[in-house]
């Protein structure tokens, strides 16, 4: 990729990773930070330190922009020297940030002459610039296409659609599916230590099952779209039985119970609401309704 030419905004661990991605892959990278020492960093490994965000937009017709959120992106973005800049640019936002920031930031970059791809990065840091990193895009199809072979130097990219939004409604429900599966961990963890059971064994326990869990997401989703949950393996009854005993042991064990009365709770609801002999996905019809 040798003449590619690419500016980075923003080198925090992720935005660091994406830098160095670029670096070690032969383009052409002009990077800017507020914090400096992290500029230097990169210009040690190669890349060209710009004097301000409006420069490093100016370097590249492509700019990455990884900070810690979309309102951080605004302060660095939303002043008239960088709107002065961004005519025939293509800027793509790899922060967090909701749906509705993402589709508010492309109107934002169109008013000026730019176009904005909405990105997400579904990895750590140390697999950027690998396959493993899976990275998500949203937003105009014609930039993301003419950028593509750029953007691939990071990861494995995939293109949701032109409503800018996409990636970030993808990555919010991801997030929420990992922030269940941290606590549900850790809340596992917490047994066994009580127990002398070592969290080690239970983390590889959770490995070696986990081509399960993955099927079972697959299953969740059809299920869901198709409004079809009549065909239940375990029922919401049997597990919202089961979560009550789970409460019963974190009691005994005199460690929190926390998860285990939120998520009896919410299965007592749909149990409540009538849903007790369906399937466990069948609790996303009593968390449709807010109350
Ligand atoms: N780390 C991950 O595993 C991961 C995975 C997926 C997505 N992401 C997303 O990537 C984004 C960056 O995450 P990160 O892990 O790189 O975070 P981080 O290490 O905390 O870096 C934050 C970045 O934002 C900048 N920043 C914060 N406040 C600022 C301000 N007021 N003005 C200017 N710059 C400011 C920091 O600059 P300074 O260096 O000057 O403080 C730094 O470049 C987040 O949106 C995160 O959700 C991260």
């Amino acid at each position: 990729m040798k003449g590619t030419k690419v500016s980075v905004i923003g080198l925090g661990a992720m935005g660091s990773a994406l830098a160095k991605a670029f670096i070690s892959k032969g383009a052409h990278v002009t990077v800017w930070n507020r914090n400096t020492e992290k500029v230097q960093a990169m210009v040690a490994k190669g890349a060209t330190a710009a004097a301000s965000a409006e420069d490093a937009i100016a370097a590249s017709s492509l700019t990455v922009i990884c900070v810690s959120d979309y309102k951080t992106a605004d302060k660095i973005l939303k002043n008239k020297a960088v709107e002065n800049t961004l005519s025939g640019r293509t800027l793509v936002q790899l922060s967090t940030g909701t749906p509705k920031e993402s589709r508010e930031a492309a109107a934002w970059a169109q008013q000026h002459g730019a176009v904005l791809l909405n990105g997400d990065i579904l990895a750590w840091p140390r697999q950027v610039g690998t396959d493993a990193a899976t990275i998500t895009f949203s937003g105009n199809e014609k930039a993301y296409n003419t950028h593509a072979t750029t953007l691939k130097l990071l990861g494995s990219t995939s293109f949701l659609g032109e409503e800018p939004g996409q990636s970030s409604v993808l990555f919010a429900a991801v997030l929420a599916y990992l922030a269940g599966s941290w606590i549900g961990f850790v809340h596992g963890a917490l047994i066994a230590e009580n127990e002398g059971f070592p969290p080690e064994k239970f983390g590889e326990l959770i490995h070696s099952v986990s081509p399960m869990l993955a099927e079972e997401s697959k299953h969740m989703g059809r299920v869901i779209d198709q409004n079809k949950f009549s065909d239940p393996e375990s029922t919401v009854d049997t597990t919202g039985h089961d979560l009550h005993l789970l409460v019963q042991h974190s009691r005994e064990a005199g460690i929190s119970s926390e998860l285990p009365e939120f998520a009896a709770s919410l299965f007592q609801r749909a149990i409540d609401a009538g849903y007790g002999k369906e399937e466990h996905a069948a609790i996303i019809k009593v968390l449709r309704k807010v109350s």
